[in-house]
């Protein structure tokens, strides 16, 4: 199958019902998301604690689409094993937990899974540039990681436009995590990204009860990137 760049929504379930993931997961795919976005946090790297490897083995089973293991850890290493046999079908790590990306990457990689890097706001896009052979996929963080609900960052934009040009021909993904909201997807989209995590914005205001709200969300999400990208082309 050819490398597909078209645009993906990925609903981060920290915006979900903690009391319920499963249904939740099948909510939102459901209503059209295109991947599932765990975000794993240790109260170290980032201040705030989320999940384990045994919770995302429990998700896996309800995710049909594509599990995309955001770890906001530090170290990383010793628990990539756990996560990829937990189900993750993508893991990404950030360049700044730790001196070896490299290793980490090399590592995520032998697990026969898909790697990615992620950036902070506060990290320059050159800095994944020797790296991006390692890479499925760069993420570049328009938040501070840690919680959801955060207003956006708007120096990933022309960051975003920086890593697409160091991409070039190569089949890598690009990401954006924090403050996507129909407003701001067309503006990273149009500066070349394809997959948009989203969190409170697909989340807001529906429930497993109406999850109608969920699919309008991501629609409306959906609509303004590729109005992003008409304008880009
Ligand atoms: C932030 C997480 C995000 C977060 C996004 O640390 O990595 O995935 O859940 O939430 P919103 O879309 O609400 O900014
Ligand atoms: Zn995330």
């Amino acid at each position: 199958m050819s490398f597909d760049r078209s645009i993906k929504i990925a609903p981060s379930i920290l915006s979900a019902d903690f009391a319920n993931f499963g249904a939740e997961i099948r909510a939102i795919e459901a209503q059209g998301a295109d991947w599932v976005h765990v975000d794993v946090m240790d109260g170290h790297f980032v201040p705030n604690l989320t999940f384990g490897p045994p919770a995302v083995k429990a998700f896996r089973p309800h995710v049909k689409t594509f599990m995309d293991v955001h770890l906001m850890i530090s170290p990383v290493d010793q628990y990539i094993e756990a996560y990829a046999e937990a189900g993750a079908d993508m893991i990404t790590a950030h360049i700044e937990a730790g001196p070896h990306i490299h290793r980490t990457l090399q590592a995520i990689k032998a697990q026969g899974i898909k790697a990615g890097v992620v950036l902070n706001p506060g990290t320059p896009a050159e800095a994944c540039a020797d790296i991006l052979d390692l890479c499925d996929m760069v993420l570049i963080m328009t938040v501070n990681p840690g919680f959801g609900g955060q207003k956006f960052i708007h120096s990933g934009v022309e960051k975003t436009r920086k890593v697409r040009q160091m991409i070039g021909d190569r089949e890598i993904h690009i990401q954006i995590d924090g403050g996507v909201t129909p407003e701001t997807a067309p503006l990273v989209v149009a500066a070349g990204a394809d997959v948009l995590v989203a969190g409170s914005a697909v989340f807001k205001g529906g429930s497993v009860d109406t999850p109608d709200v969920y699919g309008a969300n991501i629609r409306a999400i959906r609509a303004a990137a590729e109005g992003g990208r008409t304008q880009a082309a």
